[in-house]
């Protein structure tokens, strides 16, 4: 923290995409009395009339005159990873022109923005590090594939997004995070969640006998309510004036490291059913439209160095994600 930087007891802080898995978390979890969140979506909203869209430059301006916040984090984005390979321009015009143009806007205020990017971004897989000292995953692992000529088009656009909100303003924070989802909690806190990986499993598990689930893709599982805890604390500091975190990159997902199968597997069981009706099956037997990284586990050295508070184990995120559904 930058010495004699005032501590706020709250702070204001504005979400693009307000609306969506993340944004809706973000609103639900604030850090006790710390901070303030003003979730906006991208349409008119009766909290807030006019909504603000990305592509939009008068209705960034509208908002951040109406809220004026010490902070924006920027949880807007064409999501749909195979969606997108059909609308290169739809993904491109939200996750670079519009996530740029944002930033821009908080350049100018001299706002501190959070961009939230993604664990497919190409070429920049940084093996977690095991505090127990089991070998590193990265040896066991098949290499690494050359996913930036590979990359699917919502990864390039992320990546593209990346730079170009760091060219728009420089001091902007990118925090990159994987695997998101609500799980069962969506059906206790109404409105959260929606067509995650979890939510999924669990609708095949009562529909089907088995399910087949990829066991050759490693990555990190974060439960949304964990990243939002995780973005606001960042938030907090910014917004204090410490501005060590301006322009670094930092990984924030949840601990360990999973296959999508060891996902389903592990929900199968919260949700009491045999988990061995999750069965292994190789990329190559489950065809997408883009192209998934093998390994995308992040580590989260940074983001400790920082002093922020890890994000929880997977598995603890997993089973939270359960207990707050009863
Ligand atoms: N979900 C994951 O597994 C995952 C993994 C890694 C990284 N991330 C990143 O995490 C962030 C949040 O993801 P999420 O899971 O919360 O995604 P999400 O549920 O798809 O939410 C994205 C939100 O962006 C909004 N949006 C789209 N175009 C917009 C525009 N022009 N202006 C303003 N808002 C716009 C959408 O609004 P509408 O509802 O109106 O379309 C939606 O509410 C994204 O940056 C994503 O890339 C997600």
């Amino acid at each position: 923290m930058t010495p004699g930087a005032p501590i706020l007891s709250r702070c204001r802080v504005l979400v693009a995409g307000g609306f969506g898995q993340l944004g809706r978390w973000l609103a639900r979890r604030p850090v006790g009395d710390l901070v303030e969140v003003c979730n906006v979506g991208r349409k008119h909203s009766e909290i807030y009339g006019p909504g603000m869209d990305l592509s939009d430059r008068g209705s960034i301006e509208h908002a951040l005159e109406v809220f004026r916040p010490q902070v924006v984090i920027n949880a807007a984005a064409f999501t749909a990873v195979d969606a997108a390979e059909d609308d290169e321009a739809a993904a491109a015009a939200i996750n670079v022109d519009g996530s740029a143009r944002l930033a821009a806007e908080c350049a100018r205020r001299d706002i501190p923005l959070v961009h939230v990017s993604t664990d497919y971004v190409p070429g920049l897989y940084a093996p977690v590090e095991d505090p127990a000292g089991a070998p590193s995953l990265a040896a066991s692992v098949p290499e690494a594939i050359d996913f930036a000529s590979e990359a699917g088009v919502y990864a390039r656009t992320k990546w593209e997004g990346e730079l170009a909100v760091r060219r728009a303003h420089p001091g902007a924070t990118v925090v990159r995070t994987a695997w998101v989802y609500s799980g069962p909690a969506r059906s206790r806190l109404e409105g959260l969640g929606g067509g995650d990986f979890v939510t999924t499993m669990l609708r095949l598990e009562s529909e089907r006998d088995s399910v087949n689930v990829v066991d050759d893709q490693w990555g990190n599982p974060t439960f949304a309510c964990d990243l939002a805890e995780g973005l606001l604390q960042l938030a907090n500091r910014l917004a204090s004036g410490d501005r060590a975190l301006s322009g670094a990159v930092l990984n924030a997902a949840g601990g360990g490291r999973a296959t999508w199968h060891d996902l389903a597997a592990e929900a199968f069981a919260l949700a009491g059913a045999d988990r061995a009706r999750v069965l292994p099956v190789g990329t190559d037997e489950f065809p997408r439209p883009a192209a998934r990284p093998s390994f995308s586990v992040l580590g989260d050295s940074e983001w400790r160095r920082a002093g922020l508070m890890p994000l929880p184990h997977w598995r603890d995120g997993l089973r939270r994600a359960f207990t707050m559904a009863r």
